[in-house]
């Protein structure tokens, strides 16, 4: 037996030889090997009695999941919108100059690899890099000189952290990442004891708790904004073995307050899950977090064997005979698609992040085709708030139709980047006072998916009945070019982020993104403008999921709000020799190499 096969069956063992724990089967992998061999994909599917395909399948849908070794020290930048605003660009050319290679590459030793990622969830102390799991931020050039030196002397990289972050990242977490909490509301970061809902909840029937969500008006906070109540009544009503995701994937560029709320308050998190277990009467949770965040597990682990021992999780909890719950930990490895809540489950269940067709919708057949509720971490912890003061109490806050608190990740030109509990119905104006943001360009609402809005639009609600986000809120500068620097990285992002399952998201995103990359390069006409937004009006109505419905959005809402921009770049329509974009061509020729039917509005 070779060493790959020995270690991997090993690897492979402590997970059951449970198929459904291919992901952390793989993360294990490629964490031991620096890649997935692939001696290690066939010893994999041969444990888990899977064909080879199924395996690579999963193996190549990941970022973080690869077939070359990526480095002993492998070294994930930040290149995502507030990081390039921040000084990305310098610290990059640091560590080529440090390491002698460039990004996308390893040194020949095979000793440091250089590597590109989307948002890590820093955007208050850009720039920022994930090195072996680790979180390095405000990385400055000396910074960079330090690291590599560590590196090329064989220092752990844990070793190499100069100054650990504040609250439990300072205490618990070796990682320099600081939470920023600017501003704490009268909901989530308000006194908390550990079990008090929990001893409350015991009391009451799942009737009663489900009546009480609903009575709150509490929305989702993952960004959709469905009312909680009533996801958890209808899953309640279905039959079979249940179970509660929470949704802590937090990839939406800009959002970073999950990151804050999971390890400032995690026991509210895994108490809001259970809340939901006894509403909906499931006895499994699953917290599925994203691979950037892996520097979290060990605290979290602590916190469930802490409520454990409480009587907080597991068997009979809080003293009710018969009210047993208990949560398992799911890793991601690094994709954007997972956070909407089917792929989400398809990647828990090991597989490719590829959203499911709905109906059914996951409260029918949800993990493992089991009702399951999939909610995010703020709204689970909104739930506890609710259970323990009453709704009441909770609509007390916010407006009619948005009650309650919503934490905002407010980040790029500002004076005091961080997280913000602020009350629904705050007004952008007052949100930039603040954060202390001046000479405001524009504000990007709910990252790149949301909308980016002009001044003109600074008197509006930050509520779901006017201006709807899940957090992520960029400040932008008069300073920056909004196109280049902003709207082209947004689009890069959804390129690299689409699946590649629905045919429009697939082949129209990068047609959008070089459409605004010609206009750019000053070879752009006017019917390119109107072309785009003939593009993500296609996009909105084709797509599967809300990526590919939302991919237009950075193109099309600055194209509305900033139109004079794109006008300025273009010249008159039909000049000779200048591209004609053919839409219905385009569409149907993806259509015909996928196999699939065109839909053309
Ligand atoms: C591409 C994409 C990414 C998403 N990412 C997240 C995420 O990171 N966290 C989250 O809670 N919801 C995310 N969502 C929304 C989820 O699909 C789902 O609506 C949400 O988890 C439901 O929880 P809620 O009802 O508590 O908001 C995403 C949706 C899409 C389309």
């Amino acid at each position: 037996m070779t060493n790959v096969e020995n270690s991997v069956k090993e690897i492979v063992g402590k997970y059951a030889k449970d198929p459904k724990r291919l992901m952390d089967i793989l993360i294990d992998v490629q964490n031991e090997f620096r890649h997935i061999p692939a001696d290690a994909v066939s010893t994999i599917s041969k444990e888990l009695k899977m064909s080879k395909v199924d395996v690579e399948q999963t193996v190549s849908f990941y970022h973080f999941f690869t077939c070359k070794p990526v480095g002993k020290y492998a070294v994930y930048l930040n290149d995502s919108v507030v990081s390039c605003m921040m000084g990305r660009e310098e610290i990059a050319k640091a560590f080529e100059k440090e390491t002698g290679c460039k990004f996308g590459e390893v040194t020949n030793d095979g000793l440091i690899g250089l590597h590109n990622t989307a948002c890590i969830g820093m955007n208050d102390q850009e720039p920022a890099a994930i090195i072996n799991g680790v979180v390095f931020t405000k990385l400055t050039s000396q910074k960079v000189k330090d690291l590599i030196a560590g590196f090329k002397a064989g220092k752990a990289v844990t070793d190499l952290v100069k100054e650990y972050g504040d609250g439990v990242n300072g205490k618990f977490l070796k990682t320099e990442v600081k939470n920023n909490i600017r501003k704490k509301g009268p909901v989530l970061f308000s006194e908390y004891t550990s079990g008090n809902a929990l001893n409350k909840l015991v009391a009451m029937t799942p009737e009663q708790v489900i009546s009480e969500v609903k009575n709150s008006n509490i929305r989702g906070r993952g960004g959709a904004g469905f009312p909680t109540g009533m996801k958890w009544e209808f899953c309640s009503k279905n039959q079979g073995e249940k179970y509660v995701i929470c949704n802590a994937d937090e990839g939406e560029p800009g959002t970073f307050k999950d990151r804050v709320i999971l390890t400032e308050l995690p026991h509210i998190i895994f108490e809001g899950m259970t809340i939901g277990g006894y509403a909906i009467g499931a006895k499994q949770g699953i917290l599925y977090l994203r691979a950037e965040y892996s520097y979290m597990k060990p605290y979290m682990k602590k916190v469930l064997a802490d409520m454990r021992s409480n009587n907080l999780l597991g068997k009979n909890i809080a003293g009710k005979q018969g009210f047993d719950f208990d949560i398992r930990i799911q890793f991601g490895a690094g994709a954007y698609v997972c956070g909407e809540e089917s792929a989400l489950i398809e990647s828990a269940e090991g597989k490719r992040g590829e959203p499911r067709n709905r109906p059914p919708f996951p409260v029918e057949s949800g993990y493992l085709n089991q009702p399951t509720i999939v909610n995010n971490v703020e709204t689970l912890c909104s739930t506890v708030r609710i259970i323990e003061k009453g709704a009441d109490w909770y609509k007390g806050f916010g407006t009619e139709k948005s009650t309650g608190t919503k934490v905002l990740s407010i980040s790029g030109d500002c004076k005091y980047p961080g997280i913000y509990e602020i009350e629904w119905g705050m007004s952008i104006k007052e949100m930039l006072e603040m954060c202390g943001a001046e000479n405001v360009q524009a504000v990007q609402v709910a990252g790149p998916s949301g909308i980016c809005i002009s001044p003109k639009m600074f008197d509006r609600k930050i509520a779901n009945e006017d201006l709807p986000t899940g957090g992520s809120m960029i400040v932008i500068g008069q300073h920056r070019n909004l196109l280049k620097e902003v709207v082209a990285n947004f689009m890069e992002f959804f390129t690299d982020e689409s699946c590649g399952s629905c045919v429009p998201c697939r082949a129209l995103t990068p047609v959008l993104k070089n459409k605004l990359e010609k206009i750019l390069d000053g070879k752009g006409v006017k019917q390119d403008i109107d072309d785009m937004l003939k593009l993500g009006k296609m996009m909105k109505d084709l797509n599967r999921c809300g990526l590919g419905q939302t991919a237009a959005n950075p193109v099309i809402t600055t194209i509305e709000n900033f139109r004079e921009k794109y006008e300025a770049l273009v010249k008159e329509p039909k000049q000779d020799g200048i591209y004609e974009f053919d839409m219905k061509a385009a569409v149907k020729e993806s259509c015909d190499f996928a196999g699939r039917k065109p839909i053309i509005h």
